[in-house]
């Protein structure tokens, strides 16, 4: 890839389990280039939102590294802020319910001591000025992770993760976040590590995509090359699924499943 913004290179993480430890994510490698979005993707469990907070520096790991723009990112707390903005799945747990979303929104300011138009920020993501009064409980779903977008795009950062972004959300509010994260990714020129288990969102916003699969990476590369011609057995199995559920109604079956086990212990 030229010139990567974000690099993720050989990072495992352990985690203690009954029978000793327990590796959430193993020598996992990742690049993400500048202003293009790579998208995570694998079952609830698979290691993705430890791997976002790997990035975030929230998580110890027992190996590898994270740079950005080939700066180790262990920065200071308000640093790191500027640099990696974060959305997580549910904006009515990550916004404090007792601050108004014009608060909400000038905090990363003031914790770097950046100048920003909060009233601006705010027509950037949808919302009108007057709702800067609000509080979160006053505000849609949809509404309140505009407002989380806000948060995290205010300080401009060059790489922006989102966790699950629309999962909390109705289908037809999901397709408005989406558009509004491209319009960000267009006006700002971030790069997103924009993790989901919802194929059908990846499709949509995904330039390059990493499978992974327990911990693993099994399959990496240009996301439409994948959709249109997975290589790998666990992909092949992750796209089937959504073709199987949402078209025929079924999960796929267990003799499937059992091929796909087979192949994967390769
Ligand atoms: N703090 C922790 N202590 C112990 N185990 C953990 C901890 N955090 C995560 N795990 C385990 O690590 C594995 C990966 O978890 P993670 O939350 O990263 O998965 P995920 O892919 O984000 O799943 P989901 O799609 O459900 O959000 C899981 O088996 C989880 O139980
Ligand atoms: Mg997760």
């Amino acid at each position: 890839m030229t010139d990567p913004l974000l690099k993720i290179e050989d990072v495992s993480v352990e985690f203690p389990a009954h029978k000793g430890v327990m590796r959430a994510l193993d020598h996992v490698n990742v690049e993400a280039g500048k202003g293009k979005t790579m998208a995570i993707v694998g079952e609830s469990g698979c290691g993705k939102t430890t791997l976002a907070r790997v990035v975030l520096g929230l998580q110890p790991t027992v190996s590898g590294s994270v740079t950005l723009n080939d700066d180790l990112a262990v920065l200071p707390d308000t640093i790191l802020a500027q640099r990696i903005g974060m959305v997580w799945q549910d904006p009515f747990a990550s916004l404090d319910p007792r601050w108004s979303i014009g608060r909400i929104i000038e905090e990363p300011l003031k914790l770097a001591g950046a100048d920003g138009d909060v009233t601006q920020i705010l027509k950037s993501v949808g919302l009108t000025p007057a709702m800067a009064d609000r509080f979160p409980h006053q505000l849609s779903g949809g509404q309140r992770q505009r407002a989380a977008i806000g948060r995290a795009i205010a300080l401009r950062p060059p790489l922006v993760i989102c966790d699950e972004p629309t999962a909390a959300l109705d289908l037809s509010i999901q397709a408005q976040i989406l558009n509004l994260l491209q319009d960000m990714q267009q006006d700002l020129g971030c790069t997103y590590l924009y993790i989901s288990h919802d194929l059908a969102t990846v499709r949509f916003i995904a330039d390059e995509m990493t499978v992974m699969y327990f911990g693993k990476v099994v399959e990496q590369g240009n996301a439409a090359n994948i959709f249109d011609d997975p290589q790998h057995a666990y992909t092949q199995r992750l796209l089937r699924s959504v073709v199987t559920i949402d078209s025929l109604g079924r999960v796929p079956d267990v003799e499937e499943q059992d091929e796909t086990e087979e192949a994967l212990t390769v």
